[in-house]
């Protein structure tokens, strides 16, 4: 069976492009791979946040993943820094990596414009983390958006030069992209993000998605009712492709052509259709709520500790073909 692996950042909540995005095929394909699913905290430590936060972020975030529909009897689902072997591949992995290559990464160049203050090491080698997580596990291949392909293919290049150098080792990992690589925010123009204040959250009670839906931008062709829109121009019409059926869809587009229906009336029916899917995530979360945390921490720590089990196998590995004791200490 086909190993896979993917994270997310505890730095928000999860919103409708980290599941259309991502988790739609982490739940797919927890079906018919072995799944590894993480929650990155180390890389969440760039931004230096609160450590009570971070912790409490974590938590949430793992929640997050169980409210989706990951199961852990399927799935490995744990907790980044409960596996410290990702720090330690990073080091080795650094070596392989150039500067060049990482001045290219245009997620580095955005962070770095967005907190001039605080262009740090680890912002800079964010995704050679990035490819230590994945090669750790020796997955072959990576669910994400769309954002996160530039990464892969580094840790692409990462796994072949290692190769070339040592021996075969690591698989390099493929990208698996969504139907919905790249889902757009609230402003129809950015891509849906936790830090552009653009996003509808997967946990979004049902008045403030309304409430949101409501300012949602539209074909901007659109000034009044009566002024005929075209679907393909508008991004609430690109979110129906992920939430409702092809007919329903199919008659909306000709309602909007035909100015027959209102950017109002399309997003009611928007509206219905994506809360059918989020409901029952939310029920699920207060379910899981009121088991409280002790349920959340067990999950992550007993995934902590499979996911430990196999990433000390491969650096077993590593570090023996690098030149260290195959263990702290020897262990030879
Ligand atoms: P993060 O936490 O920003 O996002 C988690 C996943 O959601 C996807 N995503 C989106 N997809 C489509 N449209 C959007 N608007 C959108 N916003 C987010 C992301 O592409 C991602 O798949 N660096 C990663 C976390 C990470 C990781 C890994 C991923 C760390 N190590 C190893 C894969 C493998 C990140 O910041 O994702």
């Amino acid at each position: 069976m086909k190993r896979i692996f993917s994270g997310i950042q505890p730095t928000g909540s999860l919103h409708i492009g980290n599941y259309l995005g991502a988790m739609v095929n982490f739940l797919a394909l927890q079906e018919t791979r072995e799944a590894i699913y993480c929650v990155v905290d180390y890389h969440a430590l760039t931004i230096r946040p609160d450590p009570d936060r971070l912790r409490d972020r974590v938590r949430h975030v793992g929640l997050g993943y169980l409210a989706a529909g990951i199961d852990p009897e399927k799935a490995i689902l744990f907790r980044q820094s409960d596996v410290p072997e990702h720090a330690e591949l990073a080091w080795i992995l650094g070596c392989f990596t150039q500067i060049g290559e990482l001045s290219k990464m245009t997620q580095f160049k955005d962070k770095a414009r967005q907190h001039k203050e605080n262009v740090n090491a680890g912002l800079f080698t964010y995704p050679v983390l990035q490819a230590a997580d994945i090669l750790l596990y020796k997955a072959e291949e990576v669910p994400v958006g769309e954002d996160q392909a530039q990464h892969l293919e580094l840790s692409r290049d990462i796994a072949r030069r290692f190769n070339n150098h040592y021996g075969p080792t690591f698989p390099e990992p493929a990208t698996l992209l969504s139907q919905a690589p790249r889902v757009l925010g609230l402003d129809g123009e950015q891509k849906m993000s936790k830090s552009k204040n653009n996003e509808i959250g997967i946990l979004d009670p049902p008045e403030v998605i309304q409430q949101k839906l409501r300012i949602a931008k539209t074909d901007e062709a659109r000034q009044r009712r009566t002024d005929p829109g075209e679907p393909t121009r508008c991004n609430v019409f690109t979110w129906h492709t992920f939430f409702t059926p092809d007919a329903e869809r199919e008659e909306l587009a000709k309602g909007c052509r035909e100015a027959g229906i209102g950017c109002v009336d399309c997003k009611k029916v928007l509206f219905e259709r994506m809360n059918a899917v989020l409901a029952p995530i939310r029920e699920r979360h207060e379910e899981l709520k009121a088991k409280g945390w002790e349920y959340v921490d067990q999950v992550l720590l007993e995934g902590g500790r499979k996911a430990r089990a196999i990433a000390g196998e491969t650096m077993k590995e590593v570090r023996e073909k690098v030149g260290l004791l195959p263990e702290p200490g020897g262990g030879a």
